[in-house]
């Protein structure tokens, strides 16, 4: 995207994109008005659906999510939405009008390998499937919501399996993952570990929300939302530190095929240039965008492309993945 001078154009997985923000899955993405609300932005580079799985779900009883923190509605946000979606071949049919205009990523967050590998077999074999303007799958291993089901990504020889079996099956279409946030030096290496033994891992992207919060009202003494006790993923600025050393972390580790796809914490243009700083290729809003609607993006965009030209940059390469260490102090 060129405004003013100021190129903001990137790519992910060789996928040209004209502008590095689009909305992370969970966000505008549930419904065809929703999806086509994103594309239509000219402020975003791509879309992304909802997880989906293999047939439609209601998901968790209401209310299941709520916004808090300091700038209200913008700020920060809880959820335990359990995957409402209107499942995968709805999806697959939007990509029919919505692929045309621009990179339209599915999400999948199946209940299981084997329902992951039926998704990824039709994504593959369906001759439908095969006609549609696809560009990617991103495979959501990370979904904190689900009673009784663990994270996927937190149980390495789980993501071990789940990346042997979806790698054996997929070939047509580019790949990455959605990650939980990790927290401690040895879970990144670890989580690396497995990652790099993938050369047809596309991207990560990091982070999903951070699993299992716990958010009061103190005035009615309850939890704000229903299920799990009240216990869900957490978004928005409270995540902000920990998505960018997960994209520091994953960026400082990955061979450079493996792009990484920044998400968490974002309620300003500086927010998306800390992430980009960190080396992400693309950011992803979530918090934001559902409190802002489609022209958050506008918003997001202008206060970027006002940061750049103060600092004299032109591109995002010029920047991107610079981030320095602060020199240490004599006193
Ligand atoms: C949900 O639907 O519960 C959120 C999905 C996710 O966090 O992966």
């Amino acid at each position: 995207m060129e405004s003013q001078s100021i190129d903001l154009t990137t790519s992910v997985a060789d996928i040209k994109l004209s502008s590095p923000i689009w909305n992370a899955s969970g966000v505008m993405c549930t419904t065809i008005d929703d999806l086509g609300a994103v594309v239509s932005s000219p402020y975003t580079g791509a879309v992304v659906t909802k997880s989906c799985t293999l047939l439609p779900r209601q998901g968790n009883p209401k209310p299941r999510y709520a916004a808090f923190g300091f700038s209200g509605a913008g700020g920060s946000s809880i959820n335990s939405m359990g995957l409402p979606n209107n499942g995968l071949s709805y999806y697959v049919d939007c990509a029919r009008e919505l692929g045309r205009h621009k990179p339209y990523f599915i999400s999948l967050a199946g209940l299981s390998i084997e329902e992951n590998l039926q998704m990824l077999s039709t994504l593959e074999h369906d001759e439908l499937a095969q006609e549609m303007p696809i560009a990617g799958i991103e495979l959501n291993l990370s979904c904190p919501n689900l009673p009784g089901k663990p994270q996927t990504c937190y149980d390495f020889s789980a993501m071990d399996e789940t990346l042997r079996q979806t790698f054996e099956m997929c070939n047509r279409l580019p790949l990455g993952v959605k990650l939980s946030p990790y927290f401690d030096p040895i879970h990144f290496d670890m989580a690396y570990e497995v990652l790099k033994a993938y050369p047809k891992l596309r991207w990560v992207t990091c982070i999903n929300s951070i699993g299992n919060g716990l958010v009061i009202d103190p005035i009615r003494e309850q939890t704000v939302i229903h299920p799990k006790n009240g216990l869900g993923g957490l978004g928005g600025q409270v995540v902000k530190a920990t998505a960018l050393s997960n994209v520091w972390n994953f960026r400082k580790r990955l061979p450079d095929s493996i792009d990484v796809i920044g998400c968490g914490g974002v309620t300003n243009g500086l927010d998306v240039f800390e992430h980009l700083l960190c080396g992400a290729s693309a950011v992803e809003i979530g918090t934001f965008i559902r409190a802002n609607g489609v022209k958050g993006f506008q918003t997001i965009i202008g206060e970027l492309t006002r940061a750049m030209k103060i600092k004299h940059y032109t591109s995002l390469d010029e920047f991107r993945g610079k981030l320095k260490t602060v020199m240490p102090s004599q006193k």
